[in-house]
Parts: C-alpha cells; sequence; structure tokens
C-alpha cells in the first residue's frame, strides 16, 4: 500500500484504505476500483491523499496510530460535547444544564483516556494520515488531532498521569469558542478583513470565558482555551504573553494545534505533508514555538509516514515500509528507482544503519 495524490489516480487503480466520513460511515471500503466519478468526487470533498494498492508497494502495511473505531466515537463525543457546553453555558446556567455539563465533561475524560491508553501502551510515531475521513466542519476532527499530538507530546515531557490529563482536556476544549465563530468567517476562503481576523481571534477568551464557570474544569484547563495562540516572542493574542509567562501546557498545545492546521486540508489551502509540516513549525522556532517543546515533537510524528516516496541524495526514489523509533527521519525503504530513475527490482534499506548514514532524504511527496 502507498500514499499517492489523488490528482494523480486514475481510473482502475484500487484503494487501499476505506474512506471514512465525519461520523465514521464507511463511504469507500477499500478494495474499490476507483472510477473518474469516484476521484471526482473525492476531490470536491476536499481529499487530497488516498491510500492505493499496486505492485511496487505490494506488502506494506499502514498502521494506524489510534484504531478508526476509536477516532470515530472520539469525533462524535466532541461534535455533541462541544455544542453541549457551548449551548448551555452562555446563558444563566440551570440545574438540568449543569448535569449535562458534568456528563459531557465525562465523557471528554473517558475518551481521552482510551486515548492515553493506546499511546501508552503501544509507543509509537503518530500518523494521523493513516485515516481519510471527510470533514464536514474542521473544529471538531481538529480539536481530536491536536488531543491526540498533545497526549504524545505531553508522554514525551514526562508529565505526571493527572497533568496529562489536564492537558489533553485542554487540547479538546481549546477552540470551543469557535462554535460562536460564523461559519463563512471560519471557513473564508480567501484573507480574512481586519475586523473578521478580530472575530475569529476572539475564540480563545471566549472559550476561556465559558469553561473557566464550568466547576467540573479545572482552571488551568480553561487557560489552555485563553493561551493557546501565545507566542514566545509575546506577539500572539490575546494577551501577548512572552516566554515563561506562557503556561507549560499552552506551549505544547501551540506546537500540536498549528501542526495539524497546517497538515489538514483549509478551503483556503491545501493540506501540507508531515515534513513540510515539521519545516514550517521549525521556521517559528524561539519566536513563535518553544525550542525544547519542538525537538520533543519531532520525535512524536512520523515525518516521513509509511507509504510516503522519497528521493535519496544519490537519486535513488523508494517508498517508506517502516519507522525506526530512535531516529524518525531515518526510516527503512523499499528501494524501486536507481540512481538512473530506472525501475529495479524491490529491495529495502534501513537509513538507520551505520552504512547508510550518508544517505539523505531530499524529497518526499506522495506519488504513484
Ligand atoms: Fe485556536
Amino acid at each position: 500500500m502507498r500514499l499517492v495524490r489523488l490528482e494523480r489516480c486514475s481510473s482502475g487503480i484500487k484503494l487501499g484504505k476505506s474512506i471514512y466520513s465525519e461520523n465514521g460511515k464507511i463511504l469507500l471500503t477499500k478494495g474499490t476500483e476507483l472510477t473518474d466519478s469516484f476521484i471526482n468526487r473525492l476531490k470536491n470533498l476536499n481529499i487530497n491523499t488516498v491510500y492505493i494498492e499496486d505492485t511496487a508497494s505490494e506488502g506494506i502495511d499502514i498502521i494506524e496510530s489510534i484504531p478508526v473505531e476509536l477516532l470515530n466515537e472520539a469525533t462524535n463525543v466532541i461534535t455533541d460535547g462541544l455544542n453541549t457546553i457551548a449551548d448551555i453555558n452562555m446563558t444563566k446556567p440551570t440545574v438540568k444544564g449543569m448535569i449535562e455539563t458534568e456528563k459531557t465533561v465525562r465523557n471528554f475524560q473517558r475518551i481521552f483516556k482510551d486515548i492515553l491508553t493506546i499511546l501508552t501502551e503501544n509507543p509509537t510515531v503518530l500518523n494521523l494520515l493513516a485515516t481519510t475521513k471527510i470533514h464536514e466542519s474542521h473544529v471538531y476532527t481538529h480539536s481530536l488531532n491536536v488531543t491526540i499530538y498533545s497526549c504524545q507530546l505531553a508522554i514525551k515531557n514526562g508529565l505526571q498521569t493527572n497533568e496529562i490529563e489536564e492537558i489533553g482536556l485542554g487540547a479538546l476544549l481549546h477552540d470551543l469558542g469557535k462554535i460562536f465563530v460564523k461559519p463563512e468567517v471560519l471557513n473564508k476562503p480567501g484573507r480574512l478583513t481586519q475586523e473578521e481576523f478580530e472575530q475569529m481571534k476572539s475564540h480563545s477568551q471566549l472559550g476561556f470565558d465559558i469553561l473557566r464557570k464550568v466547576h467540573e474544569v479545572p482552571f488551568v484547563v480553561a487557560h489552555c482555551a485563553l493561551q493557546h495562540h501565545e507566542r514566545i516572542d509575546g506577539a500572539g493574542y490575546p494577551r501577548g504573553l512572552k516566554e515563561n509567562e506562557i503556561h507549560p501546557y499552552a506551549k505544547i498545545l501551540s506546537v500540536a494545534d498549528v501542526f495539524d492546521a497546517v497538515t489538514s486540508h483549509r478551503v483556503y489551502r491545501p493540506a501540507m505533508l508531515p515534513h513540510q509540516g515539521m519545516e514550517l513549525l521549525y521556521s517559528g522556532s524561539g519566536t513563535q514555538f518553544d525550542t525544547d517543546q519542538l525537538k520533543l515533537f519531532k520525535n512524536c510524528i512520523a515525518i516521513y509516514p509509511q507509504g510516503l516516496t522519497v528521493k535519496l541524495n544519490d537519486g535513488r526514489t523508494g517508498i517508506v515500509t517502516k519507522y525506526n523509533f530512535h531516529s524518525v527521519g531515518r526510516p527503512e525503504i523499499r528501494i524501486i528507482r536507481d540512481e538512473e530513475d530506472q525501475e529495479v527490482a524491490p529491495y529495502e534499506i534501513d537509513l538507520s544503519s551505520s552504512g547508510n548514514l550518508t544517505l539523505e532524504i531530499v524529497e518526499a511527496d506522495a506519488l504513484l
């Protein structure tokens, strides 16, 4: 199985993984032969890449970091939960509303515990590309993805379980305020006007104002919503906090937040691949992001996910087959083209083994 850009797919290609709707229904089952009309439909649904089966990539299995069933359940819990908390707590809370809120927070905690258990019991590097889903509204999926990335980064920080659980709840709720931003502003394809940008920016304060009144939510979790757009250099919002004025949880969230935002499709730009997203984060090292958090985050994610096509500095081309946990930027690769770009009988090399240390990945893409 390998990852390809949809624009390079033609009819007759066999789908390697099922494609899901946002609430978890299968839209196209793995093994389906793509037709021109399927390809067009997927393009219209903003799918950029798909997994396909072909001879060159035979036997390459793509491991999902989180089982799709849990991702689907979590998306549904988040969708209901964010709307419930926003609806109930904007007005004067009633007893019924407080009970509903308490139930929602408990559901969030339960979902997060399931994610935490999976990530602690099966040490992995995260590849959220491994599950292809259609998103109607990006707030819910984004909240889930940020939660998964933050959880992994919090584990890498060596934090205590209760701290990781606070970060998890903070991540699930960090964009609560976006429920109140008008969809035409949230999903505007072009540049935002100053007024629209101010409206967009208000989501962190708005989320905080709601969450600080919910007594099941620790105050530090409300601060995750408030501070996740602050920057190390003080140029962030809403308060322009600097360096150590920013809560450590918010430093973790901001890395996870931007990484997911740039590696996900938005109406105003296509998704970046993980190595491009990582490069972008590094361009903000010490200004937008905490440098230590970036270093840790680099080891949390599959920079070169399985199934990606990579070109080496000696001219050979291969497909990523396996991660090396000790060296995530140097995976195992199945070589399919030689130095002269001629097809060869596939063979595997491990970029992390001592004989291959002069080799570098110079290009990576989702290709056929
Ligand atoms: Fe945000």
